[in-house]
């Protein structure tokens, strides 16, 4: 794992659209796999502004995205496809059909979760994977407890999860009880990770992060398993890491 501390929010969503760009440049039909959350708001920012300039194009590439809400249909305004489309895929010349996100909305959620896994290996598998934090160590939504060999599947949020996303809902029981997320070991499959952390409250969970061993107690741990981690976090993040 390859530690990256910068100054704050800023520093770490230009550093993160840094990365990304180059590999864009590199690899045109990159297959990037995209997070939502505050967290990289700033950095599809940047790539949006990096398209307007004319420095890259989405034209080739193909993304998806690691989860998405039960029972939110992606039109829904707190759904995570609405999210991407309004952070990045509106502004940019990704083609409509380049995008995948778990269908919440699905009749059968078993049979989506195998699709989704189907269609990562159609596209060849991810080149390039997004990943925030959550407070209690999660990726995706792999909440702590989640196998480390995990693959797409339907989870059930945790307390601490639907408050922290709360604030995107009118009332706190409008947020939902289930996500469909990418697993662990789909997650470890993508050959480059990047994962970014910003502010106080990651505190905790980088400090785990950075001192303890893999262990399901932490999910973000399973990326200790695999060769090519970045992780960028700020100061205040960092605040227990040196
Ligand atoms: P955040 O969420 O970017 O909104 O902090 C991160 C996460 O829960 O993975």
């Amino acid at each position: 794992m390859e530690w990256i501390v910068v100054r704050d929010y800023d520093a770490m969503s230009e550093e993160a659209a840094r990365r990304i760009i180059e590999r864009m440049k590199a690899q045109p039909d990159l297959v990037l796999g995209l997070a939502t959350g505050s967290t990289p708001v700033g950095t599809y920012r940047r790539l949006v502004d990096a398209f307007r300039r004319g420095e890259i194009s989405f034209a080739r590439v193909r993304t998806v995205n690691l989860d998405e809400y039960v029972g939110l249909a992606p039109d829904h305004p707190q759904s995570y496809a609405r999210f991407m489309r309004e952070q990045l895929f509106d502004h940019v010349d990704l083609p409509a059909d380049a995008w995948d996100i778990p269908r919440g909305t699905a009749a059968d959620l078993e049979a989506e979760c195998a699709r989704y896994e189907a269609h990562i290996r159609e596209l060849g598998g991810i080149d390039l994977q997004l990943l925030g934090i959550g407070t209690n160590g999660h990726i995706g939504f792999n909440e702590p407890g989640t196998p480390f060999e995990s693959r797409t599947h339907v989870v059930a949020l945790t307390a601490s999860t639907r408050e922290a996303n709360a604030r995107f809902f009118e009332r706190p029981e409008d947020v939902p009880t289930h996500a469909v997320t990418m697993g662990l070991e789909t997650i470890l499959e993508a050959r480059e990770i990047l994962l970014l952390a910003s502010g106080p409250s990651k505190r905790e969970a980088i400090r785990r992060l950075y001192h303890e061993g893999p262990s399901p107690d932490l999910p973000a741990s399973a990326l200790k398993h695999h060769p090519r981690v970045t992780v960028i976090v700020d100061e205040a993040a960092a605040a227990d890491i040196r």
